[in-house]
Parts: C-alpha cells; sequence; structure tokens
C-alpha cells in the first residue's frame, strides 16, 4: 500500500472497550505498525476506549450517530473528519455501525475490521454465541477489507482457538479476543506495507517483513 518505512496515517473507530485498538496504538507506539494514528473516533460517548487511547497520547473524537438524522449523514460527517486530519487508511476496532457506500466511496479499499468469527461463518452481531449456539469445535476471528456487505469483504487473515466442552459465550469470547489482539497489528502492517496483495476476492500475503 506505501514504502515500507513510511507511516501511513491511519483512524481507529471503536464503539466499546478498545482492546484491539490499543493493541494496534501500542504496535504503531512500538515500531511493529508503520502508523501514524490520527484520531480515535467514536461513535459512542461513554466508550471506555476513548480513556484508554487519550492515555497513550492519542487524539480521541466522538461523532454521536444520535446526532444525525440517517446513515447517509452519519457517514458523511464521519468521513469529513477523517479527511479533515488527512487519513488514508482506516481500521474499525469494535466499531458497531454498518458504513454505508457514502463512507466506503471515500476510503476505497482503505476500511479494514476485525470480526470475532470466521468468516463466512457467523457474521453480524453475537458472533460467539452464533458459534457455540451452532456448535462448531474450531472458532476464530477474521480481519478482512470492508465492503457494503455485513462481513463479506475480502479476507485478509484468520486466526483459530479451540471450542471447548465447558466453554460459555464470555470464555469463548476471550481466548478468541487474545488471537484477535495479536492477528490485528500484525495484518494491519502486513497490508500498509504492501505485502498483502487484494486481487477480487483473493488476498495474497509475501513472506518477509518489508521493512529492509
Ligand atoms: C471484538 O471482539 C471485535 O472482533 C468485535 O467487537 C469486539 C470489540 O472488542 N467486533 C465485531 O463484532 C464487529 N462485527 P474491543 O473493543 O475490546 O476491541
Amino acid at each position: 500500500m506505501t514504502h515500507p518505512t513510511a507511516r501511513v496515517p491511519i483512524a481507529i473507530l471503536i464503539s466499546g472497550r478498545g482492546t484491539n485498538m490499543v493493541a494496534l496504538v501500542q504496535a504503531a507506539l512500538d515500531g511493529r505498525l508503520s502508523a501514524d494514528v490520527r484520531v480515535v473516533l467514536s461513535n459512542r460517548p461513554d466508550a471506555p476506549g476513548l480513556a484508554h487511547a487519550a492515555q497513550m497520547g492519542i487524539p480521541t473524537a466522538v461523532l454521536s450517530h444520535r446526532d444525525f438524522p440517517d446513515r447517509e449523514s452519519f457517514d458523511a460527517a464521519l468521513a469529513d473528519a477523517l479527511d479533515s486530519r488527512g487519513v488514508q487508511v482506516v481500521a474499525l476496532a469494535g466499531f458497531m455501525r454498518v458504513l454505508t457506500p457514502t463512507f466506503l466511496r471515500r476510503f476505497p479499499h482503505r476500511v479494514v475490521n476485525i470480526h470475532p468469527a470466521l468468516l463466512p461463518a457467523f457474521p453480524g452481531m453475537h458472533a460467539q454465541r452464533q458459534a457455540l449456539d451452532y456448535g462448531v469445535k474450531i472458532a476464530g476471528c477474521t480481519v478482512h477489507l470492508v465492503d457494503d456487505g455485513t462481513d463479506t469483504g475480502p479476507i485478509l487473515a484468520q486466526g483459530t482457538v479451540e471450542v471447548r466442552d465447558d466453554d460459555d459465550e464470555a470464555s469463548l469470547a476471550a481466548r478468541i479476543l487474545a488471537v484477535e489482539n495479536r492477528l490485528y497489528p500484525d495484518t494491519l502492517q502486513a497490508l500498509l506495507t504492501g505485502r498483502i496483495q487484494v486481487s477480487g476476492r483473493r488476498t495474497v500475503r509475501s513472506i518477509g517483513d518489508g521493512s529492509c
């Protein structure tokens, strides 16, 4: 996506506690992620992740969807807010809003999401509960590009966990989350440094850290 050593201006969008956001910010601060985190933005003013971002020295912003009459006007304002900060890549990290083409057209192939299931199984809400209810033995998470559908964009990476007989939704979600927190920075780094090539639905990841 860019020269391996350049730092890409990114935004991280959250709605809640923000462990994936913290993992991305920490990777950027440690130099494992070639990103300049311009803003952590939440659509919910009470998102606990906002305080974590501020503690890490990252600018924060709130854009409440409740202040807008419809999805299109919220998405247009959201894109304007990110554009004004020079953002080039958008990382969704527990951002619980479906983005419309109004937003996605402004950041074509530059919006990434993490979802707590092995897509295309169990898209949408309560993915871990869906997996348990279905009775799968292997669960996991997916990092993917965002397209017009719900959790349907090209898959960049997946991580797996075994489902235990005594798992409940909380225990399974916690083990998947630990994998998410490792997989997301690693995958975003590969994307930002041009080590993931996207061709239609297929994505190919090259070997090497791309930094020399
Ligand atoms: C994560 O499990 C993430 O995969 C999920 O929300 C959680 C956010 O946790 N996202 C979705 O379900 C999106 N469809 P976090 O706020 O601690 O990163």
